[in-house]
């Protein structure tokens, strides 16, 4: 009895493991704060940070470029050397511009692409094999309601968020021998600075007409959902897409 209230008390993650990559802003930094909350160890993984030693604290900052192999390469190997295992990685990392179709330009396909999709590949493939190693993991890749429907100017962003959900599903297939989930949590609109270069105050009111709960969502409220598929609550849910979305995808004309 005592074991399973404890199991749901806030310190579900105590002694765990975790790297957030894209850990220093918007969502990822929300993901950090609630992680270190119940009890994690976070390593905030992040290009906007300039170190690259693990501190001593709960909460590390540490420099990776999520496009570059041997820069995800350096950062498992540091986690690793220092804590000897990898429980939860969670990939937030990325970018995004609204560009019509006809005048995005290659350079700048390739470059979200770079990011967003074969970024996830490479930091989920370092994963997967520390996880491998002692016994299992979870995680967690964020991906978009524009990876899943057709918005306006968004084929290089939709496209690499469209296959973030694929990529996710095949390596919860793959992996789940080593006891290893995957899933993938989809945001709707969430106010943080990536959203503050992207939208606009027209595209701001189109978005929020279009969203039934009439809102963004705070970094918060996409935090909580995706600790929640990192922690042992979900241990029987792997290759599932998770929508946090305030009601977008499910809905038809404005309400
Ligand atoms: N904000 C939204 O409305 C929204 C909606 C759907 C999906 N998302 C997705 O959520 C994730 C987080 O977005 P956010 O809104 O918190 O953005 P953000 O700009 O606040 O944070 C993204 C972080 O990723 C880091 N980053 C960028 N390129 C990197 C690289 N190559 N290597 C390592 N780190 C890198 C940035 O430095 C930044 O700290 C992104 O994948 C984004 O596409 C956001």
């Amino acid at each position: 009895m005592t074991e399973h209230l404890t199991k749901h008390l806030p310190g579900n993650l105590t002694g765990k493991i975790a790297i957030v990559t894209g850990g220093l802003s918007g969502i990822g930094a929300a993901v950090v704060a609630r992680m270190a909350a119940q009890g994690a160890i976070v390593i905030a993984a992040d290009l906007s940070s300039d170190l690259r030693t693990l501190g001593e604290g709960t909460i590390s900052p540490f420099h990776v470029d999520v496009a570059d192999p041997a820069s995800v390469k350096s950062l498992f190997d540091a986690v690793l050397a220092r804590h000897g295992r990898v429980d939860c990685v969670v990939n937030s990392a990325g970018i995004g511009k609204d560009i019509p179709f006809l005048d995005t330009s290659i350079e700048i396909f390739d470059k979200i692409i770079a990011i967003n999709l074969r970024g996830t590949f490479i930091v989920g493939q370092q994963a997967a094999r520390a996880m491998v190693q002692t016994g299992g993991g979870a995680i967690v890749n964020i991906a978009s309601v524009s990876g899943m429907t057709g918005n306006v100017g968004r084929s290089a962003y939709g496209a690499s968020k469209g296959g973030v959900v694929i990529l996710s599903k095949v390596m919860a297939v793959d992996l789940a021998a080593h006891h290893i989930r995957v899933n993938v949590i989809a945001p709707g609109p969430v106010d943080t600075p990536l959203v503050a270069q992207m939208h606009p105050p027209a595209i701001r009111q189109r978005w929020t007409d279009r969203t039934p709960l009439g809102r963004y969502a705070t970094p918060d409220e996409i935090a909580g959902a995706i600790v929640f598929l990192c922690s042992p609550d979900a241990s029987y849910i792997t290759g599932h897409v998770m929508a946090v979305d305030g009601g977008f995808l499910g809905s038809g004309l404005p309400v």
